[in-house]
């Protein structure tokens, strides 16, 4: 897909249709009353005859029969001025863009909203645009083998800029291109079965990357992981026949004394539960238990492709949790990379083993942040639902800075505490700690848990376990993987790398 953006306004677009946008009560401004202009008022009729209230998501799509030059209109609801923001803008343009697609439009022009009631800087609106875009194209079939479906878009442009914007626009939209494919890559990754998605396999998209990009790659091994002693890794993978690996990408364009970030995601394949088998009912759904290291990989790739000017590790531990004759079990105590022991409760609480080795194997590679992501527990799914994914971190500068790379990202991010007064929900008999920590504030506990391999290094942690999946079709996405973290990271590395382009 094309992406472009332009100083025509909605008005002058030839394509197969052009989205406007409406809030309500102020429902004929900016290229929305243009575009009534053209038609002849008709927008004002349908208006008055209630079929258009500029409800959120609401989209109606009309054919211009000639009075202008993009053959369908396509106007989108924005809800209430008080309620409105880029979220809001993000939603409504990915479930237009969906539709459109569906309807077997190629060309979609996306008109910028100039008379908003409150001030809108065009970057990020442009940025927030062409991923929406993203976001609502993709589609989650790759498994199908059935024909006939509608094709892609071929282009894709933003219209209305002021003249002066169009060269910065063009750079965000780019940014926002690679944005919006790093999102559907990690869908793809999410979405694709165990049987295909495993730890090599993981491996092996690390390494087409590295071979794309020019990104340096390492993949330990299993004779690696043993000799080095990642005793946490291995014991989570000793159940399965496909073998766990440690895979680390290197970005290295950073200045010799600016921060070195990495980013870690969990790499579980797929999570049985083990010998702490789950209940089978949404068993299936683990397969998108490495969701976080598809992020980091999305990530990792986007900004390789974009060549930021930073030093960035993606560090991703990838095994099979599954119960079989050679499974960790309760009760085993795991020596791990970092040094410490832990008493296994429950082999279902693998992803903090991983992330635990994974975490100080980073350390030792000279990371100065550390900003994992995982699908780390249930518990965070009971706290904000698949709405919003959870912060975790001590370093309250590093908390604010993915804070606000998840506002610019249209991610949704919520903090939680880490109150000292948790950790004794850890203390273990027999060890330095075990790996579940009941279940009050489980979300947390699993967070503390990680913290216990970060040394003093500045450590951010998200909990993309409700994120990171949609139940259900929606208006705006499709179900299964949403490619949660991935865009946050990006933003992320932005920020670590000076800003945008
Ligand atoms: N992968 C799961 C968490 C999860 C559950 C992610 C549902 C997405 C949807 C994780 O490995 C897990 O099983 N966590 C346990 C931890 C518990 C044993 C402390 C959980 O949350 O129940
Ligand atoms: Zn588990
Ligand atoms: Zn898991």
């Amino acid at each position: 897909m094309q992406i472009a953006v332009s100083a025509d306004r909605a008005g002058q677009y030839q394509g197969d249709a052009v989205v406007v946008g409406v809030l309500q009560k102020s429902l004929l401004a900016g290229p929305a009353a243009e575009v009534n202009a053209a038609l002849q008022g008709l927008l004002g009729q349908l208006l008055d005859a209630g079929e258009i209230r500029g409800r959120p998501g609401e989209v109606t799509i009309l054919h211009t029969q000639g009075r202008l030059p993009a053959a369908r209109v396509a106007v989108v609801g924005l809800g209430e001025v008080a309620q409105f923001d880029l979220f809001v803008l993000r939603r409504a343009f990915s479930t237009a863009v969906r539709q459109l697609r569906d309807r077997g439009c190629r060309r979609v022009g996306l008109a910028l909203f100039p008379d908003a009631p409150f001030p809108l800087r065009a970057e990020p609106v442009v940025r927030a645009l062409v991923e929406a875009a993203y976001v609502g194209l993709y589609r989650g079939d790759e498994c199908k083998t059935e024909a006939g479906l509608p094709p892609e878009l071929d282009e894709l442009t933003v219209l209305g800029l002021a003249e002066g914007e169009v060269d910065s626009a063009r750079a965000i939209a780019e940014a926002a291109r690679h944005a919006g494919e790093a999102t559907n890559y990690a869908r793809l990754l999410v979405n694709l079965p165990a049987n295909e998605v495993t730890p090599a396999r993981l491996a092996q998209e690390a390494s087409e990357i590295a071979a794309e990009t020019g990104l340096a790659l390492r993949v330990l091994e299993l004779g690696e992981l043993q000799r080095l002693g990642l005793g946490a890794l291995l014991a989570v993978g000793q159940g399965s026949a496909n073998a766990p690996r440690l895979i680390v990408l290197e970005h290295r364009r950073g200045q010799p004394d600016r921060p070195v970030l990495a980013f870690i995601g969990k790499g579980i394949t797929f999570d049985s539960g083990g010998i702490s088998l789950k209940p089978p009912a949404d068993m299936h759904l683990m397969k998108g238990d490495m969701a976080g290291a598809a992020a980091v990989l999305a990530a990792m790739r986007a900004v390789a492709r974009r060549q930021l000017p930073l030093t960035l590790l993606g560090l991703i531990p990838a095994a099979e949790n599954l119960p079989s004759a050679t499974a960790f079990r309760p009760g085993d105590v795991v020596h791990t990379y970092g040094g410490k022991t832990v008493e296994i409760i429950s082999t279902d609480a693998e992803g903090r083993m991983i992330l635990a080795d994974a975490l100080a194997y980073a350390r030792e590679l000279g990371a100065t942040h550390l900003v994992d992501v995982a699908t780390l527990t249930g518990a965070c799914i009971i706290a904000l639902g698949h709405v919003a994914a959870a912060v975790l971190g001590v370093d309250n500068e590093l908390v604010e800075a993915v804070l606000e790379a998840g506002d610019q990202a249209g991610e949704r991010l919520w903090r939680l505490p880490l109150f000292p007064e948790y950790r004794r929900q850890l203390d273990s008999k027999v060890a330095d700690l075990k790996n579940v920590g009941g279940r009050p504030a489980g979300a947390i506990t699993g967070a503390l848990f990680l913290k216990e391999f970060v040394g003093d290094v500045s450590w951010a942690h998200l909990d993309i376990a409700g994120a990171a999946f949609a139940e259900s079709d929606q208006p705006h996405q499709a179900e299964g993987g949403t490619g949660a973290g991935t865009r946050t990271l990006l933003a992320l590395a932005e920020r670590f790398s000076g800003g945008l382009p």
